[in-house]
């Protein structure tokens, strides 16, 4: 087995809570989108110490090659698990996040950038 065999996806059962979010969007004095994810945006997270994402991680994708772009330590915590970050779009085609919760383990999404 694989690590990525294990990764769920918007295919899957409980994908409305745990389905990462990314979306560009403006922030105050930035000419720049930043980027921003949400776990639970459609449906929220339970977000308690029994059951609460761990971590987000962010990937961009450049010729080919998964690059490690922004890591968020979250839990436990009650806080909903909605992060940003500042990030050089240009030299990527796609961007990845992948997030841990501590009950419905690992899922992914991905958002193609615009040439
Ligand atoms: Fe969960």
């Amino acid at each position: 087995m694989r690590i990525g065999d294990l990764v769920k996806t918007e295919t899957q059962e409980g994908k409305e809570k745990h389905v990462p979010v990314i979306e560009l969007v403006d922030y105050p004095d930035c000419t720049d989108k930043i980027v921003k994810i949400t776990v639970g945006k459609e449906v929220p997270h339970p977000n308690t110490i029994a059951h609460h994402i761990k971590w987000i991680h962010l990937y961009g994708v450049k010729e080919g090659l998964a690059v490690h772009m922004a890591a968020f330590d979250l839990g436990p915590t009650y806080g909903i698990p909605e992060v940003t970050c500042h990030a050089n779009l240009a030299e990527f085609s796609e961007l990845i996040a992948i997030e841990y919760c501590n009950i419905h383990g690992l899922w992914e999404s991905s958002f193609i950038l615009s040439p």
